[in-house]
């Protein structure tokens, strides 16, 4: 069934387990992420960027899943990852989205608090959660812009969830969005020191590229909702790209199946590491 956040993430608590929030694309990343969870009989998130809203119509992306996870004998949730403006969550809102992000985390804190606010106000308005972000968390974002991240501080993360009324909270620990130069370093004790402080469940952007230790680590101190997006892009590529080179196959179902495959592998990983396998 299509349900909001909420109780994906209540449940979470509970488990002290993760959510994976998978990013999505097209028809067939979403039905590779549903079949992957489903086979993990695993909660799971699916969530597109603006960019992706843009591309491919939030309609279409809700009409997509919505009939999908209908279909589907575990929970899931639609989200739109890291909105930026308030035209884009309206749409993604009205047509049935069951979660949304607004990332305000390149403004200053009062605006950020401010405009995250008026976001809740609206959401929650038609019985769907908002998750906030206070950072920003770093790395290369969709248009190219390198963003150099600045660590949640606890007790700015405590007044910012209090004023503003978010659902959940995405935390700058030291992940970046993208793969890592070197050895990701994460501030575990930072992380337990918002989570001792914060009421909400809290996200770690950016997973890609952490090990299975890393990931096991951020859920034992407390992350609650897991976001993947650039190993699933990355995985997709190599197996169509394979099939493209070692065969004249040109019929999209075929590669487009070889891309399938190669997603509901990364998936599947990536749920055992949130902890999420056998919680649907
Ligand atoms: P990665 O691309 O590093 O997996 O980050 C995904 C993400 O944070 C989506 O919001
Ligand atoms: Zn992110
Ligand atoms: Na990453």
């Amino acid at each position: 069934p299509l349900v909001t956040t909420t109780s994906l993430l209540a449940a979470a608590c509970e488990g002290k387990y993760a959510v994976l929030g998978c990013n999505v694309y097209n028809l067939e990343t979403i039905r590779a992420v549903i079949e992957a969870a489903e086979e993990a009989n695993a909660p799971v998130i699916l969530q597109t960027t603006p960019a992706t809203v843009r591309i491919a119509g939030a309609e279409e992306l809700a009409a997509v899943v919505r009939e999908s996870a209908t279909k589907s004998r575990v929970p899931v949730a639609l989200h739109l990852d890291h909105g930026k403006d308030e035209a884009t969550i309206l749409q993604c809102l009205r047509a049935g989205y069951t979660s949304v992000m607004y990332d305000g985390s390149r403004l200053t804190f009062e605006e950020n608090i401010a405009r995250t606010r008026r976001i809740v106000e609206l959401a929650h308005a038609v019985g769907v959660p908002v998750e906030g972000e206070l950072g920003p968390i770093g790395g290369r974002e969709e248009g190219g812009i390198d963003v150099h991240p600045i660590y949640t501080d606890p007790d700015e993360a405590a007044r910012f969830v209090k004023i503003t009324g978010v659902d959940s909270l995405a935390v700058a620990i030291g992940t970046v969005h993208g793969l890592y130069q070197g050895e990701p370093h994460l501030d575990f004790d930072r992380l337990r020191r918002i989570y001792e402080r914060v009421s909400v469940p809290l996200v770690l952007h950016g997973a890609s590229g952490l090990s299975e230790a890393l990931v096991r680590r951020a859920v034992a101190n407390g992350i609650r909702k897991v976001n993947v997006g650039t190993e699933v892009k990355l995985r997709a590529a190599e197996a169509i790209r394979k099939v493209l080179v070692d065969s004249n196959e040109v019929d999209p179902r075929r590669f487009m199946e070889a891309a399938k495959e190669a997603i509901k592998a990364v998936v599947a990983e990536k749920l055992a590491w949130c902890g999420s396998v056998n919680r649907a």
